[in-house]
């Protein structure tokens, strides 16, 4: 099953969070140990990403430079580099830079109008485009399904991880802090002004902290669930946590084994669950997380609930279905891997109780697999 490439956006920033300086050579702000760090992210990586701009600020060759990582992506079935990829609008790109004569494939992703421009420089690259706007999703879904891409690194700049991380398609931001000041009002940020999801209060997940000589690498994943129909990366983060909170349950012959967890829009956990929690024998995972909240905290509206199996439409053990207690606690966006087959309850359409009443319900089946695996000896497989 395809899905979307994981997202990783890599930059080296300065203590006052620059990414360079205005002057006409790349200032240097990691260290050969950071540099050796990157090196090994990029030959874990099937593709780079760079945005036009860098390309012709730093005129970058970003190689897998180590000769022994090289080796082991070839022993490993892989090609000697990764993709090479930018994107443009104007098509303004030097055909002499390094970028497009060192390495191995490249693609460049553009706009309808801009593929024309850089159709004619006539480069050693593939040229996208992906309408008549430079569509992100659209750019994912093509390096995912057509390139295979799994793991894509960004590497700058600033306007592309903006954006990235703006429209929710950011697995991981990984930033090498150096101990050094730009001070420069016109030096290019690694993220720009203006609004992120979830706002202000809404905080990242940090996976790792470490030094790496003199810079610390900072590792963060970002938490806040898509909106509507519109899937964000923290969006699989959450299913995949409810997914693991279904191998918890207490084995069962005659129920489903489900994991849910509450989410508000700024990304904060508000409960989590599973089915037969705490020596209930007939407690639903939605149920078990929905009943640790007040009904009258303000973030339920907001919220979306994560369950590894959409939520019940019709049960036997108690008086109302867990797309019932969904709705009436005010949630109106449930994410789901899988839909309830007809194991217990035929034809049972959660999902569809829940969209009638104006709820948005998401399937992210790529996760299906991880929400039957507890559940393989009532299914037959
Ligand atoms: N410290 C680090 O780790 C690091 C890493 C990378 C870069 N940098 C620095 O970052 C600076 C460059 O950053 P930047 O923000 O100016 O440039 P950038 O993000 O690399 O590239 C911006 C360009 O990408 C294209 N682009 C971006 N979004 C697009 C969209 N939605 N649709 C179509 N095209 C789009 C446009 O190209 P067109 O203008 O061609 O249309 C745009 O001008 C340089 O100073 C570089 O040294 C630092």
């Amino acid at each position: 099953m395809s899905q979307p490439p994981h997202v990783l956006l890599s930059a080296a920033v300065s203590l006052d969070g620059f990414l360079d300086d205005t002057g006409p050579e790349r200032l240097l702000l990691s260290n050969a140990a950071d540099f050796d760090r990157v090196d090994e992210v990029r030959a874990a990586s099937d593709a780079i990403l760079v945005g036009a701009g860098t390309l012709r600020a730093d005129n970058p060759r970003l190689l897998v430079n180590s000769p022994a990582r090289r080796a082991a992506r070839v022993a490993a079935g892989l090609p000697e580099y990764p993709l090479k990829v930018t994107v443009t609008a104007s098509g303004d790109l030097d055909p002499a830079a390094r970028f497009w004569h060192t390495g191995g494939a490249k693609a460049v992703y553009t706009t309808d109008s801009g593929a024309a421009r850089v159709r004619g420089l006539n480069l050693p690259a593939d040229v996208v485009p992906v309408g008549p706007e430079l569509d992100w999703r659209a750019v994912l879904d093509h390096l995912g399904t057509v390139r295979g891409v799994q793991r894509l690194m960004v590497e700058g700049g600033g306007r592309i991880h903006t954006q990235l991380l703006r429209q929710g398609l950011a697995d991981e931001l990984q930033l090498a802090v150096a101990p050094l000041f730009v001070g420069e009002a016109a030096a290019p940020r690694m993220f720009g002004t203006g609004p992120y999801p979830g706002g202000p209060r809404s905080r990242l997940r940090l996976l790792e902290s470490r030094p790496v000589g003199d810079v610390v690498l900072l590792r963060y994943a970002p938490t806040v669930p898509g909106t509507g129909e519109r899937v964000s990366a923290a969006d699989r983060h959450w299913l995949a946590l409810a997914c693991e909170l279904a191998a918890e349950c207490p084995p069962s012959r005659t129920a489903f084994s489900v994991g849910a967890v509450v989410v508000a829009d700024d990304g904060t956990e508000l409960a989590r669950g599973h089915s037969r929690e705490a020596g209930d024998p007939v407690v639903h995972a939605e149920e078990a997380a929905l009943a640790k909240l007040d009904p009258a905290d303000p973030r339920l509206a907001g919220a979306t609930v994560y369950s590894s199996l959409e939520p019940c439409a019709r049960r036997a053990s108690r008086p109302a279905p867990c797309a019932r207690l969904i709705l009436d606690a005010g949630v109106r966006r449930v994410v789901t891997a899988w839909r309830e087959p007809d194991t217990f309850v035929a034809g049972a359409d959660g999902s569809g109780l829940l969209a009638a009443a104006g709820a948005d319900v998401v399937v992210l089946p790529e996760y299906e697999e991880r929400a039957t695996a507890p559940n393989r000896h009532l299914l037959g497989r």
